[in-house]
C-alpha cells in the first residue's frame, strides 16, 4: 500500500464487532473520504480491533522565517568566504532562481546563528494558538538539517516547547521529510490514535554553507579556483536555500469558526529502486552513481582528501535536470491522478514547491502536454520572497494562502512536493470547509 484512503481498503461501519464481510464504500470524488467518519476492522491475535478512519482537518497554518529578509546583495555578507569563483556561481544561479529574498538563522548585527533549527520550529509551533490551549498530543517534525543526528527532531522540538509528554516522529530526508510529518499526524488523526496532532517542516540550511564549506575549502585549499567544476555542486546550493519552519494543527473537527482544509489524500511515490541518488550530503558518489558514507570513507582511509568535502549538501544537477519533471509528471502524477480520479478542471489552487524558477515553465509546459494543464493563474508560489526553505517551503506556502483571504469554502488545493534526493514525490489534495 503507498498511501492513508485507498478506497479499496476503507469500509462502512456496518458493525463494530470483528466481522470480516463489511462491505467496502468507495471514496467520493478526487479520492476524498465521506465527510462523515469511517470504520473498519483490522488486527488479529490479541483480539479484532476497531480503527475508527476519521476525516482530518488542518485548523490553523503557522511559519516562522528568522531575522529580516536578506536582498540578493546581502548574502555574501552572512553566509561568508566569499571568492571569485564563487561569485561566478552566485551570479549563474541567481540569475536563473527567481529568488529575490530570504531569511537566515543569523544575526546580521554579530554574524552569529541566532537560533538552533529546533528553535526555529518550535517557534512556528507557538504561533499555532490552538498549541497554547490544548495539550501537545503527537508531534511529527520533518527537516534534512536537524541541529544534530541523534536525538531526533521531534524529541529536541518538543524539550524546546517544554510540552507533553505527548507522541512524537521524527522523518529525514530532505523536502519531503515535512510532508512525511505531515502525513504522519493526518493518518495519526485519521485512526483516532490522537485527537489532535501537529506536523512541522524546518530548515537550518545556511549552517551548512557556513561551516562544511569552510571546513572543505579549508582541507583543500584553492580548488575551486583552480578547477570551479569540481565543486558546483555544492556551491550551487548556497545560492538556493534558505531557513525557515512552518507547523499545522491538526484535527477530527472542523474550525467552528473561519475555515479549515479537508485533507482529502496525502500520496507519495518514490523511484528510488531505478534512480540514482541526487541530492546527498555526509558521503562521496562515484563514477558509477554508488554513494559511499562519511563514516566508511574514513574507517578506510583516514587521510581520503573527501571527507571534510563529504559534509556539504551536494545535488546532481545533470541528473536533476535530466529526470524530475518527467518523472514528476508522467510517473508520479499519473499513477496519482488514475488512483484518485483527479480531475484537474477542479483544481482552483495548485501549490507546487518547485526549487527555482528555472523549472516553472519546464513543469507547466510537461503538465499541459500529460493532459493535467493546470492554468498558472492558479498557481500560488512565494518562493521569490521567502527563499526555497525545503522541508519549510509547503508549510510556508500554505500559511501565506490560507490567512490570505483568498480561500473561499469548497475550492481545492493540489499541493506537490517533489525531493531529488533519489525521485520521491509527494502529492496532497485539500478541500476549504
Ligand atoms: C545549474 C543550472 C544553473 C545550470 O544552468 P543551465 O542553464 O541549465 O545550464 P548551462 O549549461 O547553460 O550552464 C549555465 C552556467 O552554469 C555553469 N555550469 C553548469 N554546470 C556546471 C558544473 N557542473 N560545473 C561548473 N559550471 C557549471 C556553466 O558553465 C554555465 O556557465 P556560463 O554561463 O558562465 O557559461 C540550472 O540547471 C539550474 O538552476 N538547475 C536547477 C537546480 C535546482 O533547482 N536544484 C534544486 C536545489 S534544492
Amino acid at each position: 500500500m503507498q498511501a492513508g484512503f485507498a478506497s479499496d481498503e476503507i469500509r462502512e461501519n456496518k458493525a463494530l464487532s470483528g466481522v470480516s464481510a463489511l462491505p467496502t464504500a468507495k471514496n467520493g470524488r478526487d479520492g476524498a473520504p465521506s465527510p462523515s467518519d469511517v470504520q473498519f476492522v483490522a488486527g488479529e491475535g490479541i483480539g479484532t480491533q476497531i480503527l475508527r478512519m476519521k476525516t482530518v482537518y488542518i485548523n490553523e497554518v503557522a511559519s516562522f522565517l528568522p531575522n529580516d529578509a536578506v536582498a540578493n546583495d546581502d548574502m555574501d555578507r552572512l553566509l561568508g568566504n566569499e571568492t571569485a569563483a564563487k561569485k561566478r556561481i552566485r551570479h549563474i544561479i541567481l540569475s536563473r532562481n527567481g529568488i529575490q529574498s530570504r531569511h537566515y538563522a543569523i544575526d546580521p548585527a554579530t554574524g552569529a546563528f541566532n537560533y538552533t533549527n529546533a528553535a526555529l520550529t518550535a517557534e512556528a509551533v507557538r504561533r499555532l494558538p490552538q498549541a497554547a490551549g490544548q495539550p501537545l498530543e503527537c508531534l511529527c517534525c520533518g527537516t534534512s538539517s536537524p541541529d544534530q543526528s541523534l536525538p531526533g527532531h521531534a524529541l529536541m522540538v518538543q524539550g524546546e516547547l517544554k510540552m507533553g509528554p505527548c507522541e512524537t516522529a521524527s522523518f529525514s530526508g530532505i523536502c519531503g521529510s515535512g510532508m512525511s510529518a505531515l502525513k504522519y499526524a493526518f493518518l495519526n488523526v485519521a485512526s483516532s490514535q490522537s485527537a489532535t496532532a501537529v506536523a512541522t517542516g524546518s530548515e537550518l540550511s545556511s549552517i551548512m554553507f557556513r561551516f562544511a564549506d569552510q571546513w572543505s575549502e579549508e582541507a583543500n585549499p584553492d580548488e575551486l579556483e583552480r578547477q570551479p567544476g569540481s565543486q558546483f555542486h555544492s556551491q550551487f546550493l548556497r545560492w538556493m536555500l534558505s531557513d525557515g519552519a512552518g507547523a499545522v494543527w491538526m484535527s477530527g473537527a472542523p474550525n467552528k469558526n473561519g475555515l479549515s482544509l479537508r485533507v482529502d489524500w496525502v500520496d507519495q511515490v518514490s523511484y528510488a529502486h531505478e534512480l540514482e541518488p541526487c541530492m546527498y550530503m555526509d558521503a562521496a558518489k562515484d563514477d558509477a552513481g554508488q554513494l559511499t558514507g562519511w563514516r566508511r570513507m574514513v574507517c578506510d582511509d583516514k587521510s581520503d582528501p573527501r571527507g571534510p568535502a563529504c559534509l556539504r549538501l551536494q545535488q546532481d544537477v545533470k541528473l536533476l535536470n535530466r529526470f524530475i519533471v518527467e518523472y514528476a509528471v508522467d510517473r508520479a502524477l499519473r499513477t496519482m491522478a488514475a488512483r484518485r480520479e483527479l480531475d484537474v478542471s477542479r483544481i482552483d489552487w495548485f501549490l507546487p514547491h518547485y526549487s527555482s524558477e528555472y523549472f516553472r515553465k519546464p513543469l507547466f509546459e510537461r503538465l499541459k502536454q500529460a493532459g493535467y494543464e493546470i492554468p498558472e493563474n492558479k498557481w500560488f508560489t512565494n518562493l521569490s520572497e521567502k527563499g526555497n526553505t525545503g522541508a519549510a517551503s509547503m508549510y510556508i506556502m500554505l500559511e501565506e494562502l490560507f490567512h490570505s483571504g483568498r480561500l473561499k469554502p469548497g475550492q481545492k488545493l493540489l499541493c506537490f512536493v517533489p525531493e531529488s534526493g533519489r525521485f520521491a514525490f509527494f502529492y496532497m489534495m485539500l478541500t476549504v470547509v
